[in-house]
């Protein structure tokens, strides 16, 4: 497999140094690092780096020390960013109402935007208190051509995660989003959770300029070798950036299977 050859060429381990590769037009990095907390870090650095003014956010648990470290005023990224100049947006959300503990908005408010200077008109959450999600989908894709005014927005940075089952924003195996060609926002029917998930589609997040997993811990270890080695079958692997980057941020043990 072509994934094999290109993760022998690279493996960097302490330094996190980034090797970049290319399959098909496609460029993409793999960095591991030591730690959650220097890869929480790293991904810092990289934002301040970017520099963005559209961010998609993602939700799950592994974003949450990453939003924390750039709202620290006792850390040095809080005042390298232009809070007021970003908009803010998210690769998936619960439907739930933004008061829900399974809110990703809630989670990145608490952990960081009610803790910095954003412009809350430039906080685009999405309105999952909207009991219709096919609806809220909908709305959420106006207000992204809207504030983009660019009928398939080029966010600036998208960040991304990583389900156990292959799964990434709110695009889970088996999922007809999976084959959505149009619609930038998509409300899929998630069986495993019995519940309405509204995500960012793939056509939008292909579109990214930069597009960024981040990925921690043991029990990712498995999906991230199967995904990054293994044969085509899974949602995180049918994101590749037409004309962006594409990296993959990794701590040590979520690289643990890694050849
Ligand atoms: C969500 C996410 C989802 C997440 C992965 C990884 O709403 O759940 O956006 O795609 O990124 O499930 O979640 P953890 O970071 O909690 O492992």
């Amino acid at each position: 497999m072509e994934w094999a050859n290109l993760l022998a060429l690279w493996y960097f381990y302490q330094s996190g140094t980034k090797v970049p590769h290319s399959k098909e037009a496609l460029s993409f990095m793999i960095q591991i690092f030591p730690s959650p907390k220097d890869l929480a870090r790293a991904a810092a650095e990289l934002f301040v780096a970017r520099n963005p003014r559209t961010v998609a956010l993602s939700g799950g648990s592994t974003p949450k020390l990453l939003f924390e470290l750039l709202a620290d005023p006792n850390e040095p990224f809080r005042d390298q960013i232009p809070w007021p100049d970003i908009h803010f947006f998210w690769s998936d959300e619960r439907h739930v109402p933004p008061d829900h503990a399974d809110s990703n908005y809630r989670m990145a408010n608490e952990a960081m935007l009610s803790r910095v200077p954003v412009a809350r008109n430039n906080v685009h959450r999405v309105p999952s208190e909207n009991p219709n999600a096919a609806e809220a989908a909908n709305q959420y894709e106006q207000t992204l051509i809207e504030t983009t005014q660019q009928s398939l927005p080029q966010l600036d940075l998208i960040l991304l995660g990583l389900g156990a089952d292959g799964h990434t924003a709110s695009i889970f195996p088996g999922s007809e989003v999976l084959h959505e060609t149009t619609r930038l926002v998509a409300a899929p029917w998630v069986e495993k959770f019995q519940t309405y998930r509204i995500t960012m589609t793939l056509p939008l997040l292909n579109n990214g300029a930069s597009v960024v997993f981040l990925v921690s811990g043991a029990e990712k270890a498995t999906i991230v070798k199967e995904v990054l080695e293994g044969p085509q079958k899974y949602p995180a692997q049918a994101v590749k950036p037409t004309h962006g980057e594409l990296l993959w941020m990794l701590d040590k043990d979520a690289a643990g299977e890694i050849k």
